[in-house]
């Protein structure tokens, strides 16, 4: 097997997809598409979401020091490209029609809008500003989490599948694949039962190709 050595390259794959709404606090609200967009701490709760100093909401976000990050369910991929495609100096986002809209809605602890049709909504509010070079990585503290009640099983529990996300990686939007396992399930107690099970399966379809055997021999 041949390796090739690169330059270096943005080449960390799949990550998602999710859309950054912003306000500056005096009436402007926008929203972006961002691919570059992390989990960086768990207590507090933070993330980061990298942004050219070019885009509108780079503008948005630096005077507010707030932004909500929506995730994105299968049905809101063509939404979630627009928007990553158009500045919001052009246009009003959270104004699309039809099959591209996307509805503003007060969000609990930030002046950005948190977008209805996502969900999840994390609401975030910025504590460091990291200037790496073409982008600027907004460090932030998430300071409410919005969960819609359709994605909760019958027990009130978080059940994230129902939100059918997106994932992307190398320029194209996916939807998630098939479940290939479970945090832990290398060292999990079930997947040894599972083992056991396959081997006594094995011994009992062993025993019972025996006992054919044997009965043919009787006969
Ligand atoms: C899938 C996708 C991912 C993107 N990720 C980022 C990102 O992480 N950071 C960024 O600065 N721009 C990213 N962009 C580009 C911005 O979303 C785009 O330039 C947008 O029009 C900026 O809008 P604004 O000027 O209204 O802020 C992405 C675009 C797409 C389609």
């Amino acid at each position: 097997m041949a390796k090739q050595i690169w330059k270096p390259a943005n080449l960390l794959n799949p990550v998602p997809a999710v859309m950054v709404s912003c306000s500056d606090n005096e009436g402007h609200h926008n929203v972006m598409t961002a691919a570059w967009c992390g989990t960086v701490c768990s207590d507090p709760v933070m993330v980061s979401v990298s942004i050219r100093k070019s885009r509108y909401s780079h503008e948005l976000i630096s005077k507010s020091e707030e932004y909500v990050i929506n995730l994105v369910s299968r049905d809101m991929v063509k939404t979630c490209d627009f928007v990553g495609i158009k500045s919001g100096r052009n246009i009003d986002k959270f104004a699309l029609k039809g099959d591209l809209r996307i509805t503003g809605c007060p969000s609990q602890k930030v002046g950005a809008l948190s977008i209805a049709e996502s969900p999840v909504s994390l609401e975030c509010k910025v504590k460091q500003v990291l200037e790496l070079g073409s982008h600027d990585m907004f460090v932030a503290e998430v300071v409410s989490t919005t969960v819609d009640d359709r994605i909760l099983d019958e027990n009130g529990r978080l059940d994230l599948k129902k939100a059918d996300l997106v994932a992307y990686s190398h320029g194209e939007y996916y939807g998630l694949g098939e479940l290939l396992g479970k945090f832990s399930f290398s060292t999990h107690k079930d997947e040894r039962l599972k083992t056991r099970q396959a081997m006594n399966r094995e011994k009992r379809s062993g025993k019972a190709l025996q006992k054919e055997r044997d009965g043919k021999d009787e006969r």
